[in-house]
């Protein structure tokens, strides 16, 4: 019987890219979603939630391999729902895709990815867990969500945006490869200051205005302007962030 892989957050920004990745390798693709499954989908959809339990088991039933991509809109109950998800099935290698200085960033979404993680790796199931940097979208959706102000503001630090397209890459890589526990992590190929890629944004959108950097206090803010959230030495990415910007 072919090996079967679900992937759950199957419809988000990355577990999207990593379910078309998966469809061709000669194994059958789940897709878990909340929402019932689009007409034409080439996928073995498996409408379910985390949150509830509701249409967990049967979407891990037989499963060989989860792509664990799915995350709740501020991650809070992201530690409860993998435990759902551990809970329904039976041995299945189970790959997360985390990011990068959650263990030196103390927001509170950043402290549910690492309770996520130490409940992966405390699981009993074989495991893989990928690190990696701010994706390229979530960048620029910080600047053009503020498209309404007549200034835009960042978080006073730098990011190393990573294309969602070589992080699925290198996620389908793992899923189909053997259990490998914390693989190396995983950055964008420039490490750049917030207000140069809000410029950036501003820019490819033909927009000018002033790009103000907010200095907030406490720890995680003081973390994340020391550069926690940067992997310099794994700036494996090749797609920059204008490059990105070109297309979207
Ligand atoms: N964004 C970044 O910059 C970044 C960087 C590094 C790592 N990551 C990690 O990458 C992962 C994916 O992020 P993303 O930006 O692709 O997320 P996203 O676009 O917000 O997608 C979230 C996904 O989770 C699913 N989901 C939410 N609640 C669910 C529930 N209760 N039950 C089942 N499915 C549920 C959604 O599916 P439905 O709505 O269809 O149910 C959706 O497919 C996250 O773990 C994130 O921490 C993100």
């Amino acid at each position: 019987m072919a090996e079967t892989i679900l992937v759950t957050g199957g419809t988000g920004t990355l577990g999207r890219v990593v379910a078309a990745r998966l469809l061709g390798n000669g194994r059958e693709v789940r897709v878990l979603s909340r929402r019932p499954a689009p007409a034409g989908t080439p996928y073995a959809w498996r409408t379910g939630d985390l949150k509830t339990g509701a249409g967990i088991a049967h979407a891990a039933q037989g499963v060989d391999t989860i792509a664990h991509c799915a995350t709740g809109s501020l991650g809070a109950g992201d530690v409860a729902a993998t435990r759902t998800l551990v809970d329904a099935v039976r041995g299945a290698h189970l790959v997360y895709i985390s990011i990068v200085g959650i263990d030196k960033i103390p927001f509170p979404y950043y402290k549910a990815k690492l309770a996520t993680e130490r409940l992966i790796e405390n699981s009993g199931l074989p495991w893989t867990i990928l690190r990696a940097t701010q994706f390229h979208d979530l960048v620029a959706a910080l600047t053009r969500v503020q498209a309404s102000l007549p200034i835009t503001f960042t978080l006073k630090g730098r990011f190393q945006p990573v294309d969602v397209r070589e992080v699925a890459d290198r996620l389908v890589e793992l899923a189909l490869g053997h259990p490998a526990s914390r693989v190396p992590d995983m950055g964008g190929p420039e490490v750049r200051d917030s207000r140069d890629l809000a410029r950036a944004c501003l820019a490819a959108a033909g927009r000018k205005k002033p790009v103000v950097a907010i200095s907030l206090p406490g720890k995680a803010a003081r973390a994340f302007r020391a550069g926690a959230n940067l992997t310099p030495a794994h700036a494996d990415g090749k797609i920059t962030f204008e490059q990105y910007l070109d297309e979207h």
